[in-house]
């Protein structure tokens, strides 16, 4: 058996379309167009190149890109007066402040400064409870993004059961409370389960977001699952001196086993710029005292 390779590029792509016809429609009813502020500190260079290519990702898909970049030895009140710049400016639907901050500003403490109706990245323990308890709110773009392949692929979710092995406030545990939601039985798994690959043989969906390079093994894998691979990890390659992408899902292995399953690069990466814009808009809508046609994104 050979798995369905899921495309997450293509679907990404799609999406796209579908969010620069609904923000071609916002702006001709709200006057102005939906706008992200994304806020990076210093200069990490892969922060710079994911904050380029969201400034670019905006633009095309019809939104307002506001980019501010700020010193890595600016001060946590500085960059605090700035959120609540962009807290207050009706232009700014969305703001992301790019992650890792430089170790002398403390991340949560700026989190907690977005306007939760602002909070794109879903970031906020606001969003996080708003998650939890069922209401509208922001949930974080990759496990979003996993879920809309999940669903594509799938259909209804209700009674399947999920193991998600990681447990990260960002991928991990949204991802569990999303699939919850769906009516999965849902198990997270992280480095303290014991017997890992027994619990991951017992899933119809495997969402694998710990970091660990080709870690969940083909033979682990219950034969027709559905596997969503979320880890981006560069290794050496056979040739000297290069690297290569890989998941943290030996790729070969699980396809033989798996009835579906995400490559890397091309499956779950290109989603969360997608699903970034898609959150955007939809605050763009709300925070304009707009109706979103229902189910359109
Ligand atoms: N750094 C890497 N990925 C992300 C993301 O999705 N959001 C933010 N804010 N920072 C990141």
């Amino acid at each position: 058996m050979t798995a369905v390779v899921i495309d997450g590029r293509a679907f990404a792509a799609d999406l796209r379309t579908r969010i620069a016809t609904l923000a071609a429609e916002f702006e001709a009813k709200a006057g102005r167009k939906a706008g992200l502020a994304v806020v990076l500190v210093g200069e990490d260079p892969a922060s710079q190149v994911y904050v380029r290519s969201k400034g670019k990702s905006t633009i095309e898909a019809g939104m307002a890109s506001f980019e501010h970049k700020l010193p890595a030895d600016t001060d946590q009140a500085t960059l605090l007066a700035l959120v609540e710049q962009l807290n207050a400016d009706p232009a700014v639907d969305g703001i992301l402040v790019q992650l890792p901050l430089p170790r002398h500003i403390d991340e949560q403490t700026v989190i907690a400064t977005i306007n939760p109706d602002k909070d794109v990245d879903g970031f906020h323990v606001t969003n996080a409870g708003r998650l939890a308890v069922g209401q509208p709110g922001y949930v974080p773009c990759t496990p979003l993004g996993c879920l809309m392949l999940l669903k594509d692929k799938l259909g209804d979710l209700a009674g399947l059961d999920a193991v998600v092995i990681g447990r990260s406030n960002i991928v991990g545990k949204p991802m569990a409370q999303l699939l919850l939601a769906e009516s999965c039985t849902v198990t997270v798994a992280h480095s303290k389960t014991k017997d890992l690959p027994d619990v991951v043989r017992r899933a119809d969906i495997v969402v694998a977001a710990v970091g660990r390079p080709e870690m969940v093994k083909g033979d682990w894998i219950k034969p027709g699952a559905t596997v969503i691979d979320v880890g981006i990890n560069r290794v050496p390659a056979a040739t000297e001196g290069k690297t290569r992408l890989v998941g943290d899902v030996d790729y070969a292995g699980a396809a033989e086993v798996a009835g579906a399953i995400t490559p890397v690069p091309g499956g779950v990466g290109p989603m969360t710029i997608a699903v970034l814009l898609r959150n955007t808009l939809v605050a763009a809508w709300r925070n304009a005292g707009l109706n979103l046609p229902a189910d359109a994104i």
